[in-house]
């Protein structure tokens, strides 16, 4: 994290959280209230049912609220979908796109995900894009043309520094405790700047690219160090209002 990107550091409740859990979230809303959060921004992405109350009780905060899918469509006869433009009416401000968990458990394509980012689009939500590979694509040496696939299907031709952040989540790294090894973020952070400067031009120098798996107030440090890493996507340590709080905290460092 050498540039002059804004941090972002985020945090995905996945299907985890209900009304008890509101003061973790008006807990983060306060804990983030300091001169650190000048120097970046913070987001959370609770579950849908708790959106508008998130948004609501983190009004005064400099924390963004936003959620975890979207629907391509901006509206109509899908039911159970939640639309782009309803987690705007929500006052949420980004939607996570294309993680491994709905690309898993939902058959979600690449050709899919990249119009759900336009749907984010153009309801003015900035568009968190998950890429990554499994364990089987790392053994087979495959990394980086897996990242690199996803990357051409899954983003707009019209992503812009302001409306994408790119998370790198590695799919065996989530949930599990492993994490990649440093140099392996290096390489696979670097690949994805230099992946999108072959198509976005200078555009893409601003564009955020987050690590996520497993990361935890204990790694946090080492990982926000990593160069071309703009931030963390967390899903686990931010559940609790003080893990994900120790974690902005790493960047009281980074930043000062
Ligand atoms: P964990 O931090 O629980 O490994 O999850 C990462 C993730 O999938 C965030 O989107």
């Amino acid at each position: 994290m050498t540039s002059k990107r804004r941090p972002l550091l985020a945090g995905n409740w996945k299907m985890n959280g209900t009304r008890a859990s509101l003061d973790q979230i008006k807990a983060i809303g306060d804990g983030v209230k300091t001169s650190l959060s000048e120097k970046l921004d913070v987001l959370l992405c609770p579950p849908v049912s708790l959106l508008y109350v998130a948004t609501a009780l983190c009004d005064d905060s400099p924390l963004a609220i936003g959620a975890q899918d979207c629907h391509q469509k901006a509206s109509g006869a899908h039911t159970g979908d939640i639309s782009a433009e309803m987690i705007a009416d929500c006052f949420g401000t980004h939607v996570i796109v294309g993680h491994s968990e709905r690309r898993r458990d939902h058959d979600e394509s690449d050709d899919l995900i990249r119009a759900k980012a336009e749907a984010a689009y153009a309801a003015d939500l900035i568009a968190v894009i998950c890429i990554g590979e499994t364990e089987a694509e790392r053994k087979a040496g495959e990394t980086l043309e897996v990242l690199k696939r996803q990357l051409g299907a899954s983003v707009p031709e019209n992503a812009t520094a302001k409306s994408t952040v790119i998370a790198y989540e590695p799919v065996w790294a989530i949930g599990t405790g492993l994490t990649p090894t440093l140099a392996d973020v290096a390489e696979a952070h670097d690949f994805i700047r230099s992946t999108l400067a072959e198509r976005f031009g200078e555009e893409a120098k601003g564009i955020r690219l987050l690590y996520g798996g497993s990361a935890n107030p204990g790694n946090a440090r080492v990982l926000i160090a990593v160069d071309n890493v703009d931030g963390l996507l967390v899903g686990g340590a931010s559940l609790k209002a003080a893990d994900f709080l120790a974690m902005y905290g790493a960047y009281g460092e980074l930043l000062a």
